[in-house]
């Protein structure tokens, strides 16, 4: 069979589905979740309310919201034998690994395959929701030897999940730039892990393994796990004296300075714009932060350098300042992000169900044909 297009290492700008979810115009900087400007539901909206919109095409009435809020709360917890198996986990694993792991048993105690109804596909959304940001709490609380503690319903859904993570109620503040940050992280057009998803979701499974095999998309350090090694450049560059060397010495060597660069964005991503300022407000409260000079540096120095690339900071790249002034540990900054985009994946994966076709695109072969079989003794 022969293709009908030409090869694009990365389907660079293959459109792999029709979608109206989100809109990104990576020339003016724009970003619009079902229409709406990012800058817009980062000030106004929440998580949960903007989880309801990009799953069921608009904003909630407050009787809807109120409802998805509840239902939320009522699922938060996981099963004992959930927790039991995350027990085993080794302490020393990475919790993304830990995370795509229990998001797939979760498809142990559910059904196996995935119905185009509004109630399965409502029951399924508000289980993943509710409980990944418990799971991703409980392996942290596990790893370092203390028992989870159950989600308090007196809490919202971000400073909730902070009270889990770190044991003690979250400042204000803190707990609501946080659930900023899921807003912004939420839902990013067709990037690699939502096209995991939507591959996944096209064979019908169930949604778990949906989200399981996104997880693992996010995690790798050309996409969700870039802010994780955004923290550790930075500690490794160490002053503001230093960068312009460390920068230098990375394009001689050609090696990709992590959080910057983008296959849409040609200027700054706006969620970066956003989560500088959010970082600031908090440098404001809790005191100053040396790396952020670090960052402001880096980001003139590639701006002077790599901009007529269109090279400029993308979303992972003010985020890890944000969480880690907040005291989050730095390998939780990629299932953070994986918290906040399972609201994009669902989304898609009910989108894929409404018009479901399995994913089957072709290959161009490069290899040999009629070879003989040479026996083990004669190789
Ligand atoms: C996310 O897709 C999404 O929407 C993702 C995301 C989302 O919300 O889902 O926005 C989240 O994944 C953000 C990206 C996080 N990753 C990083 O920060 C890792 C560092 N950046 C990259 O490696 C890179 O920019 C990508 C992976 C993000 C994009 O890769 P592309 O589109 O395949 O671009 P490329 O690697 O082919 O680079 C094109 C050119 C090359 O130069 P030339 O060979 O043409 O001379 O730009 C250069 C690259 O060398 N380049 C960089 C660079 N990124 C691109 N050079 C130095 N440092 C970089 N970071």
């Amino acid at each position: 069979m022969t293709a009908i297009c030409e090869y694009k290492p990365g389907l660079e700008n293959i459109p792999a589905a029709q979608s109206s979810i989100s809109y990104v115009d990576g020339q003016k900087g724009i970003l619009e979740y079902r229409g709406i400007n990012i800058e817009e539901l980062a000030e106004k909206s929440t998580f949960l309310e903007t989880t309801y919109l990009l799953i069921w095409g608009a904003l909630p009435t407050k009787e809807e919201l109120l409802a998805f809020e509840h239902d939320i709360r009522y699922h938060r917890r996981i099963k004992y034998r959930i927790r039991d198996m995350m027990k085993c986990f080794p302490e020393t694993g990475h919790p993304m690994d830990a995370l795509q792991a229990s998001a797939a048993a979760l498809g142990l105690f559910y059904s196996r395959r995935a119905l185009p109804d509004p109630s399965y596909i409502r029951q399924a959304v508000v289980r993943l929701v509710a409980k990944i940001p418990t799971m991703v709490a409980a392996f942290q609380l596990m790893r370092k030897g203390n028992d989870p503690i159950q989600p308090r319903d007196d809490l919202d859904y971000s400073a909730n999940f902070l009270y889990m993570l770190n044991e003690r109620e979250p400042d204000p503040l803190a707990a609501r730039i946080f659930d900023i940050c899921l807003t912004l992280h939420a839902e990013h057009t067709m990037n690699a892990s939502t096209f995991s998803a939507r591959v996944t979701a096209s064979t019908l499974t169930d949604p778990y393994a949906v989200v399981a095999s996104a997880v693992g998309t996010l995690a790798g350090p050309l996409h969700g796990g870039a802010n994780e090694e955004v923290i550790d450049m930075l500690e490794e560059i160490g002053s503001v004296e230093k960068v312009r060397p460390y920068i230098e010495n990375c394009i001689e060597r050609k090696s990709k300075i992590m959080g910057f660069g983008h296959r849409v964005y040609k200027v700054k991503d706006p969620r970066a714009t956003i989560l500088q300022k959010l970082a600031e407000q908090l440098f404001e409260k809790f005191g100053y932060d040396k790396y952020y000079d670090i960052a402001l540096e880096l980001e003139r120095v590639i701006e002077e350098k790599l901009s007529h690339k269109g090279i400029y900071p993308n979303v992972d790249f003010y985020s890890g300042l944000v969480y880690r002034k907040m005291g989050i540990p730095t390998d939780l900054f990629t299932p953070i992000f994986a918290i906040a985009r399972v609201a994009g994946w669902l989304a898609h994966w009910n989108e894929q169900l409404a018009e479901n076709r399995i994913f089957r695109p072709t290959q161009i072969y490069t290899g040999d044909h009629s070879m003989p079989y040479v026996p083990i003794e004669k190789r």
